[in-house]
């Protein structure tokens, strides 16, 4: 019999065998292993009381196949699920449903969000990358933002066929899948699923977010303003969403063996847009990780970042006015007053830019404009966490509650170089003002062979 850990059975029958599993990605390798030993027990032993035994002989006699593996399908729980996931997401699509695929544990979640919160990290009290769009609220303002009459995110959305297009005209061909790393609303997704999908007929959407909000919040609109009408048209095209943490850690290459699963070997074209990566603490690490554990020879990378000329006051002041913005500060302290009960006044959420630098050839250059969004206690306040412990911030507390950056061109080079990875193709945005080059640039990327060395970054 199969349990899952922590279950009880009514009645006896440890003789036979008990195999408990824990419902986790993590224990599908002990499993399948337990399981085929038990199955090879079985068959060696021979067990005259034992009901699989009376099963296989009744089989052996109407088929002739004497080998009890031969019916075993090989015990891959998690596979075995996946195995069948085109044809089953089919059968979903036909209900008009999605099938999401959950790779994350909230409690371990929120216990990191948490952490961070109180500093415990590296002293600085955080809330991390993913952690600023993860939740209902923080997932509903962005949306607010993203559709905002002047916040920067509009913009980026409806001008990204500028310089998409572009790109994919001088597209080096063949079939792709999309994996989209970071979904947001979705709208981006589509500029791009359109085009690929003029190619490959059965291709696969995989959108990846942290936040299962989020996840939900893109699925809805690639499927509406996508169309299921054109998705059907283009038959086979199947939308497979992960809610994972791709933030680094050998939990990528997990992820990347499930996506395994379901594309097989074809090549997949992974998008990083919106300038996600910016929002890492260690950029560079998070980079270099995803184009070590998810990029195969024949992937591409679609990486979206903001670009800074040479850093003046005016870019500065510029960078400042541009998150200083209501409907951006909505968003990003939506986080914060979702996991605690502070009395959140809009007032004191402060931008704060600082040039990010690193080490080339002995020389210390600039790699990005660091802009920094802080919320400031203002009141000694015990509040109330969701794990229902309760933690004192102090009158004057600054907590970062959202961080971005804008790339100079040594920065982006370094990346990419820190990263293993090449410039196939790449396009420019036209400068978001008249009086300052910034904006931003899409870049499409392939593997290095070798891998370069790292480059040190300091802030
Ligand atoms: C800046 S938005 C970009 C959205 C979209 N790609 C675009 O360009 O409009 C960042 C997205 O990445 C997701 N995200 C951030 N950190 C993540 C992480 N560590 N793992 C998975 N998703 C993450 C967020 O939930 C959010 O949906």
């Amino acid at each position: 019999m199969i349990i899952e850990k922590g279950q009880k059975i009514p009645f006896d029958i440890s003789n036979y065998g008990l195999i408990y599993y824990y419902d986790s990605i993590h224990e599908k390798t002990k499993f399948d292993k337990d399981l085929s030993e038990f199955f090879k027990r079985i068959e060696s032993k021979k067990p005259e009381d034992n009901p699989v035994i009376g099963y296989f002989e009744e089989i052996e006699k109407n088929e002739g196949t004497t080998k009890l593996s031969n019916y075993i399908f090989t015990p891959k729980p998690f596979s075995f699920v996946v195995k069948d996931y085109p044809r089953l997401i089919e059968n979903v699509l036909s209900m008009d449903a999605v099938l999401f695929l959950i790779c994350e544990n909230e409690f371990d979640k929120q216990v990191d969000l948490i952490d961070y919160l109180k500093g415990q990290y590296d002293g600085e009290k955080k809330i991390v990358s993913g952690f600023s769009y993860w939740g209902k609220e923080p997932t509903h303002q962005w949306g607010q933002a993203c559709n905002s009459g002047y916040y920067i995110m509009r913009r980026s959305i409806e001008n990204f066929p500028k310089i998409w297009n572009p790109i994919y005209n001088s597209f080096p061909g063949g079939l792709f899948h999309y994996v989209s790393l970071g979904v947001g609303t979705g709208k981006k997704d589509i500029f791009i699923l359109k085009e690929l999908c003029q190619n490959n007929k059965d291709l696969i959407y995989i959108p990846i977010d942290m936040s299962i909000d989020m996840l939900r919040k893109g699925v809805n609109t690639v499927k509406k303003d996508f169309g299921m009408k054109d998705i059907k048209k283009y038959s086979g095209t199947q939308i497979a969403p992960i809610q994972a943490d791709f933030s680094g850690g050998t939990k990528l290459e997990e992820i990347r063996e499930v996506i395994t699963d379901i594309v097989n070997k074809e090549p997949i074209i992974f998008g990083l847009l919106g300038n996600t990566l910016s929002n890492f603490d260690d950029d560079s690490t998070t980079l270099k990780n995803i184009s070590k554990d998810f990029l195969r020879s024949s992937d591409l990378l679609l990486l979206e970042i903001a670009r800074t000329g040479q850093i003046t006051e005016k870019i500065r002041e510029k960078a400042i006015v541009e998150y200083s913005h209501k409907d951006f500060k909505k968003f990003a302290i939506s986080a914060l007053s979702q996991v605690t009960d502070i009395d959140i006044d809009i007032e004191n959420v402060e931008i704060q830019v600082k040039e990010e630098t690193m080490k080339k050839d002995g020389n210390t250059i600039t790699r990005a404009l660091k802009i920094l969004t802080y919320y400031t206690i203002d009141y000694e306040k015990k509040t109330h966490l969701p794990n229902d412990e309760y933690f004192k911030f102090k009158k004057g507390d600054k907590i970062r509650i959202y961080l971005s950056r804008k790339y100079t061109k040594e920065g982006i080079n370094s990346l990419i170089k820190n990263a293993g990875l090449k410039i196939i193709d790449e396009a420019q945005s036209k400068p978001s003002y008249k009086d300052v080059d910034i904006g931003l640039q899409l870049l499409l990327l392939k593997k290095e062979k070798k891998e370069e060395k790292k480059e040190s970054i300091r802030s």
